[in-house]
């Protein structure tokens, strides 16, 4: 086990919200309220923001006008701005558009791969493989993702050797990071070590990252185990919001407030300021009519609330 204390200040968390937490939402957001969401998220402290996908508008409509909202953007200095760009063509776009970083996402499913992106995983690979290499040639990092991880919507488990495969190739492609995702949040503190244990083997821990929905409740514990382990990025979403629209039935992410609570008690630090993303979450789950879901938001809200009624 890694003492946590060795840990302090080497946490990285990728906010995931903009992209992963809005494509899923029934209706669009408008660019304006995806811009301030960013802007705030950046003012509390992320800086890290996948802020964008280019991705079929008629594979996900709710990522449309991307590139208006990278145009739109105060850029903070420090921040890095990524999307996710599937071929060249989005990743032309994302280029055009001004984003920092791009992202290849692949699936350890067969099925899901087909459901998600149109291609077999064997395809994908070579779909993905001049995205990475036109975005070194523009001196950009590219992020790999590994969807089903944990497990698949179509398929059901997922070998973790299966898993490994993908995030090596993703690697020795030139991909900087792989995030694992448990795209439908079935993992277990016990499952996902032997995953990430399998992926370690392959890929310098170091260089994954841990994206958790948190469908069965399990992404807190599940950070917490491999955190143990020695991974060092986390991909989180404000206020839980999140979930594929190629995933029936999965939840969002874990809540970014949630994730700053648990390592900030670990001693471990992240820059963030806590009560400024409680106000993130806040603003974005008033724009989309409902209260905060995530636990660290209620209870900080409800402690405010408290302490305005005694005042
Ligand atoms: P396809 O239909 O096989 O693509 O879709 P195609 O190359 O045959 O092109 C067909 C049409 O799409 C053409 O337009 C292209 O121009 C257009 P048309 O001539 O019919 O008008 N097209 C594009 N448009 C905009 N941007 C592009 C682009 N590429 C082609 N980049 C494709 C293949 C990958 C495009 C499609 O399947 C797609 O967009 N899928 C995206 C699915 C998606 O975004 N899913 C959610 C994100 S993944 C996720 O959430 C998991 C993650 O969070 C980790 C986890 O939780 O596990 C990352
Ligand atoms: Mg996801």
């Amino acid at each position: 086990m890694v003492n946590p204390r060795q840990l302090r200040s080497l946490v990285r968390i990728v906010e995931v919200g903009p992209r992963d937490g809005l494509q899923n939402e029934a209706g669009s957001i408008d660019v304006a309220t995806r811009v301030a969401l960013i802007e705030r998220l950046a003012d509390a402290g992320l800086s890290a923001i996948e802020a964008a996908s280019f991705v079929s508008p008629k594979w996900v409509p709710q990522m449309a006008g991307s590139a208006e909202v990278m145009r739109a953007l105060r850029r903070k200095p420090g921040v890095s701005y990524s999307a996710l760009t599937p071929n060249l063509q989005g990743f032309e776009a994302a280029l055009a558009a001004g984003c920092d970083e791009a992202g290849v996402f692949g699936a350890a499913s067969e099925a899901f791969s087909r459901k998600n992106i149109n291609c077999s995983i064997a395809e994908s690979i070579e779909r993905f493989r001049p995205v990475v290499e036109a975005a070194r040639e523009h001196g950009m990092r590219c992020r790999g993702y590994v969807s089903c991880a944990l497990g698949c919507p179509y398929e059901g488990a997922v070998e973790p050797q299966a898993v490994a495969r993908l995030a090596a190739t993703l690697y020795e492609m030139g991909c900087y990071e792989i995030s694992l995702g448990d795209t439908i949040g079935v993992g277990t503190p016990a499952s996902t070590l032997r995953v990430f244990e399998a992926c370690a083997a392959v890929v310098p821990v170091d260089r994954l990252a841990g994206h958790f929905h948190d469908t069965w409740g399990m992404a807190i514990a599940n950070i917490h185990a491999v955190l143990g382990l020695g991974v060092e990025a986390f991909d989180a979403s404000v206020g839980g919001l999140g979930g594929c629209p190629y995933s029936p039935g999965a939840s969002g992410n874990v809540a970014t407030e949630d994730l700053v609570y648990l390592l900030h008690g670990q001693g471990i630090e992240t820059g963030i300021d806590l009560d400024a993303l409680v106000d993130c979450a806040a603003y974005i789950s008033a724009a989309l009519g409902r209260a905060p879901q995530s636990k660290v938001a209620r209870a900080l809200l409800a402690q405010r609330a408290r302490a305005e009624g005694k005042s």
